[in-house]
């Protein structure tokens, strides 16, 4: 039987609310969910009742906000399996968790040579830091292919496993959708004496998740994408495995006695919790916990494969978008990326948003996975235990006529100029001689782009062009300012700020002001760089 969302919808009021006079659609799970009441209930609990520190006061309220915290730990070790408190650390975020690992586990056992693998699809939170702990140790870190549907190439897995030190791996793919087999590469792992940490970022919060069942040595989740706040994650973490680790961060709560000369770090888990750590959160999400296991996480995931499922056969049949990631028949979790031919992710989210749909668009933290596909971003709509298939149903519909819609966009919420540079624009396709370009890879959207510039002997702006795959609106800006700059002095480019505001009346959304003054920023850039090369 199928979740009771109208039941489950009351939980969050959040989603009464209306976006651009439409009713909310909340569709960017995946970056974080929403919160229902029980979770904030129990959040304003504490604070009413009995804030406290943990752990350092012989008072009732501390007592009581200890013993609170602690039961937190218990209730997420039992979340994902573990055998308890002392196997679950909290820590900011997924990403902290990862780092801790990285810090206290590989900084102390790599030495140059060592293998570390990790995939192709791992978010930037997992590929960021293994880059860096390679660096610092030497230790040589490997990528396990993608294939091209979107699943992980396993015989290039056992060859890359073969010799290994740590394997890092995303339990589900947050641009993807992809469930790896982690089970199978922790069993490798495990035949070849490595450690295994498991990204559990989008699996914990969207399936039944057993520690013991995937063997995992580590495993890293966020509470804010699992209807928990933001600002706590756990590291779980098998017990001699936690035992053996080195900590990462030090100070209070994580020692057991200081001298001058010396310290003793602190019982399992509290020797990875320096400082005072993140009670209220910490309490919540075990609030959160007991609320998915009420829903049941088998009921979890089945709902959001049905409504991934849904979204994908309509999408398919679609023949102005691609999908990324497995076919719906397959196993995967309720996230879907996809493009619409012709309009940039930016406008789409956009145009979305005019809908009162929320998506996410850009590289999702995985700018090398999105070279692979070949695109320089895409729109990823995620669902959670509150969406219905009506709303994938809002979400098909404002995707019908997308291009012609970004248009009405423009016209509509911009100043005139905007729809006009974009349909004529200024020496698009660069110009010929520049004296010097200026290169830009846009972080959020992964967008390529370049300025071409030539300058007379006199120091005048003689031509100005561009070449970009970014947005319609950084589009538009581009070439507004190669027409406006063109017979201005190469001094006047140095300091560009508020030249594009003023010449748009400030007349667009604040929501877009990086795709705005994204060129302006880029062009001043360049114009310095040339100057102190010149
Ligand atoms: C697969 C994956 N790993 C790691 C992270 C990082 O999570 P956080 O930002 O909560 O640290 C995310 C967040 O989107 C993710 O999807």
């Amino acid at each position: 039987m199928g979740l009771d969302t109208d039941t489950i919808r009351r939980d969050f009021p959040v989603l009464d609310r209306t976006v651009n006079d439409t009713p909310l659609v909340y569709l960017d799970n995946a970056a974080t969910t929403h919160t229902p009441t029980q979770v904030y209930d129990t959040y304003e609990d504490y604070y009413s009742r009995y804030n406290a520190n943990v752990h350092r006061g012989i008072h009732t309220l501390s007592h009581e906000a200890s013993q609170a915290y602690e039961a937190a730990h218990d209730r997420l070790a039992e979340f994902v399996g573990a055998d308890g408190r002392e196997e679950m650390v909290f820590t900011k975020n997924t990403t902290e968790a990862m780092n801790l690992v990285a810090y206290g586990w590989g900084v102390n056992r790599l030495d140059p040579g060592d293998a570390i693998v990790t995939t192709e699809m791992e978010h930037h939170a997992s590929l960021v830091t293994w880059q860096q702990i390679a660096e610092k140790t030497g230790a040589d870190l490997r990528y396990i292919r993608v294939t091209a549907d979107g699943t992980l190439d396993m015989d290039h897995a056992r060859e890359l496993i073969d010799d290994v030190e740590l394997v890092s791996v995303a339990h589900v793919s947050n641009v993807l959708g992809t469930v790896n087999p982690v089970r199978e590469l922790a069993a490798l792992t495990h035949d070849h004496d490595g450690v295994i940490l498991v990204d559990g970022a989008q699996s914990v919060p969207t399936r039944p998740v057993d520690v013991k069942t995937l063997d995992a040595d580590f495993l890293a989740f966020s509470g804010h994408k699992m209807a928990g706040p933001t600002g706590i994650g756990c590291l779980y973490g098998k017990r001699h495995r936690l035992e053996a680790m080195e900590p990462f961060l030090f100070g209070g709560e994580m020692i057991s006695h200081v001298t001058f000369d010396d310290s003793e770090w602190n019982d399992l888990p509290w020797k990875f919790e320096a400082g005072t750590p993140p009670i209220a959160e910490g309490i919540a999400l075990a609030a959160a916990a007991d609320y998915l296991d009420d829903i049941g996480m088998d009921a979890v995931r089945e709902h959001e494969a049905a409504l991934a499922q849904y979204l994908i056969d309509e999408l398919d049949a679609r023949d102005d978008i691609e999908y990324y990631g497995p076919p719906g028949d397959v196993e995967r979790s309720g996230l879907v990326s996809f493009n619409v031919d012709g309009v940039h992710g930016h406008d789409l989210s956009e145009l979305l948003d005019n809908h009162g749909i929320a998506v996410r668009a850009g590289d999702h933290c995985t700018q090398p996975l999105h070279d692979i596909l070949d695109i320089p971003g895409s729109v990823r709509a995620s669902v959670y235990v509150y969406n219905t298939r009506g709303e994938i149903d809002t979400l098909l519909d404002a995707l019908e006529n997308a291009q012609r819609k970004r248009d009405h966009l423009l016209t509509d919420h911009y100043h005139d100029l905007i729809a006009d540079y974009y349909q004529n624009p200024t020496n698009p396709d660069g110009i010929t001689n520049p004296t010097f370009r200026k290169h830009s890879a846009e972080t959020t959207c992964g967008d390529e782009g370049e300025f071409h510039v030539r300058v007379d002997e006199t120091g005048r702006i003689e031509a100005l062009g561009f070449q970009s795959d970014s947005c319609a609106v950084s589009q538009a800006v581009a070439s507004l300012l190669a027409d406006h700059l063109t017979g201005a002095h190469i001094d006047d480019l140095t300091d560009l700020s508020g030249t594009v505001d003023a010449l748009l009346d400030g007349d667009f959304p604040d929501m877009r002001r990086d795709c705005v003054v994204g060129p302006e920023d880029v062009l001043q850039a360049g114009a310095r760089e040339h100057l102190t090369d010149s």
